[in-house]
């Protein structure tokens, strides 16, 4: 959940940790700390607060260590505090651990240092680690790097339980820094005489190109030279290296005020890139998945499992697949999917669907569909990420890094996947028809440029104009029926996150049967109009709010079947088919919070208490 750096090489460590760090804060950003190997001791800096109190406030450019570990917190254990930070180094500050995740167990082993003697500074769950460490190197009594330093990580490791990502340095053993991971991403990145660490590539892609991606408890010594991996026996093994292709520019801020700002104009490239060459000759070509027409229609259910926004992506997916190839689909939030023991036989198909691959729910909820016979697909932006990993198999969107806590990208890019695993399968099955997968098809392609159309000027005037009139609301609407349902719950969550508004979503239908209740003179509701055949339906709700008051904003592409002057502000996006209308129709929605957290001088790109990766339960 918060973000690790680390340098070994002949340069400057702190200015590398710094940068690395500004790069991560989405992660987590409630304090930021480095430590920093010294001639003869550890320097630890801290500070509560934005990576730049850290910068401006303690001096860091007095470090001139070439190695160094560095971290910004998403506290889980202890209030965010100086003394909570990380670094934190053991009792004799011979060790320094930067920790992302939770260790479950920290009680117990607190207790038992505490009888060996050991204090403890800060209520992190942290603090055991560099005191246990420091505990079995002493009782090991070696202090060579391998048998002595390595082994008394791995045997930390072994009682530790729970979710870590971890850098160690030892006073010791100067341009050395050890690492080890599990259930929490961690990255190494290979240069010239430096190697480089963090919690994930868009930290350090500006450095080097070549990565090696850590396995769950998987160790590396990272000196300035070499890299080796070892398992927690200490047996030594050889990794291959994974160049990435990612351009590094991408995830800086191109002139535009906000990362969100720049992902969501970034939509056109990142849904052309998703579809990339899969079209060829009308048939949409899945060529790293081996599923057969046999296969297909062996199964009797299709799970799609996610969180937050990814979930809401899967939402609309289940209305396209049930439709385009008969096989019923149950969308489910992965925290709810891994403990209410679902069916799952070998006939189930079960679709993950993660931006970062890195959250803990979703790579939980694969781990026991797997376990209980059924195939399982990754879906993720991060090429490596733990999920695909996890994974029987995996596809990507290719949206290029997502920097800013909401998503905005990464979801278009998702339904547009989706979308094209949808025609497929319905190629494979022959459920649907020709006609009917290639209008599908056209429609899927002409997205970019229609993207581009929401995305002109006038429409970011008028919703401008609307955010400025509704900033200081407290309690919003999102109405809609079939996918634009789906699609109003993504539109409310943005809401939510960004600019601090309660809102809710609801089915149009669904609104006279309790929340109705809620409208009031002055309250506004979004609805959304995309599906002529729902129009009418959703028009009669629309009225029911109006004649309660409602201020009422309307995002539609059916022109034709709405008195436009009925509204008070009418927002058009082009016509498409209504199975992948969401891309189109969640734009004005992203623009429109986007422009309110404005108004309101928020930070967009870091909302409060929200972290890009939720690597922790
Ligand atoms: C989106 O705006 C949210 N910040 C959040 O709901 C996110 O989609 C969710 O945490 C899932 O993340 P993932 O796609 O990286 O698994
Ligand atoms: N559990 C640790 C803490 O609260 C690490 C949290 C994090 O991943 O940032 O300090």
């Amino acid at each position: 959940m918060c973000g690790i750096v680390g340098y070994v090489g002949e340069k400057k460590a702190t200015p590398i940790l710094i940068n690395g760090l500004l790069r991560l804060e989405y992660r987590g950003y409630d304090s930021a700390g480095i430590a920093v190997l010294e001639k003869d001791h550890i320097d630890v800096r801290k500070d509560i607060g934005r990576v730049k109190n850290l910068q401006e406030n303690n001096h860091v450019e007095e470090l001139s260590g070439t190695t160094g570990i560095a971290h910004t917190r998403w506290a889980t254990h202890g209030k965010p505090s100086k003394e909570n930070s990380h670094p934190h180094l053991d009792n004799s500050k011979n060790f320094a651990v930067v920790h992302n995740g939770i260790i479950e167990n920290y009680s117990e082993l607190r207790e038992f240092l505490t009888k060996q003697g050991y204090t403890f500074y800060s209520q992190t769950d942290t603090e055991v680690i560099p005191n246990l460490i420091h505990y079995y190197y002493h009782k090991n009594g070696d202090t060579s790097l391998v048998n002595g330093f390595l082994r008394a990580v791995t045997d930390t490791c072994k009682v530790l339980k729970g979710s870590y990502a971890i850098e160690v340095l030892n006073k010791d053993f100067p341009n050395t820094v050890i690492v080890v991971r599990k259930d929490s991403p961690l990255v190494i990145a290979k240069g010239d005489k430096e190697n480089y660490i963090a919690s994930d590539i868009p930290a350090i892609l500006s450095y080097s190109k070549d990565f090696y991606l850590l396995e769950d408890n998987e160790f590396a010594i990272i000196t300035t030279d070499e890299i080796h991996f070892y398992d927690a026996d200490l047996h030594e093994h050889e990794k291959h290296v994974k160049s990435i292709e990612w351009d590094a520019s991408a995830s800086e801020k191109d002139g535009y005020e906000d990362y969100m700002l720049k992902e969501i104009f970034e939509q056109p490239k990142a849904i052309r890139e998703t579809i990339g060459t899969r079209f060829q000759d009308y048939i949409c070509r899945f060529e790293e998945l081996p599923f057969t027409k046999e296969y297909l229609q062996s199964l009797t259910q299709i799970y799609i499992v996610a969180c937050g926004t990814a979930m809401h992506a899967g939402l609309v997916a289940k209305n396209m697949i049930e439709k385009l190839c008969h096989i019923p689909v149950t969308v489910d939030i992965a925290s709810e999917f891994r403990y209410r023991n679902p069916l799952i036989t070998s006939h189930t198909l079960c679709i993950y669907i993660s931006q970062s691959g890195e959250t803990a729910d979703t790579i939980a909820a694969l781990k026991l569909a797997k376990a209980q016979g059924a195939k399982t697909l990754a879906i993720s932006n991060v090429i490596g990420s733990s999920i695909t990993r996890e994974a029987d198999y995996s596809i990507y969107t290719h949206a290029g890094p997502e920097i800013a806590v909401a998503s905005t990208k990464a979801y278009t890019a998702q339904v547009t996947l989706l979308s094209l695993l949808g025609i497929y399968f319905a190629q494979l099955l022959e459920t649907s028809t020709k006609e009917d997968l290639s209008v599908l098809q056209n429609a899927i392609l002409a997205l970019p440029n229609q993207i581009a159309e929401v995305l002109k000027e006038e429409n970011l005037h008028i919703l401008q104009n609307i955010a400025k009139k509704i900033y200081q609301e407290k309690d919003m609407f999102f109405l809609g029926r079939g996918v634009d349902y789906c699609v109003a719950l993504e539109g409310s969550l943005k809401l939510k996150e960004i600019s601090y508004i309660h809102s809710e979503a609801y089915a149009a239908g669904e609104l006279k049967h309790g929340p109705i209740a809620l409208i009031e003179s002055g309250v506004t509701v979004i609805s959304i109009l995309t599906d002529k055949a729902l129009t009418p339906k959703t028009v009669s709700n629309i009225q029911e709010v109006i004649t309660r008051g409602a201020k009422t904003v309307v995002i539609t592409n059916d022109e034709e079947n709405i008195d436009m002057n009925h509204y008070d502000f009418v927002v058009t996006i082009p016509k498409t088919s209504s199975y992948v209308s969401p891309i189109l129709s969640v734009i004005p929605m992203q623009l429109l919070s986007y422009y309110i957290a404005k108004e309101k001088g928020l930070d967009v790109d870091k909302p409060r208490n929200l972290a890009k990766s939720v690597t922790v339960e």
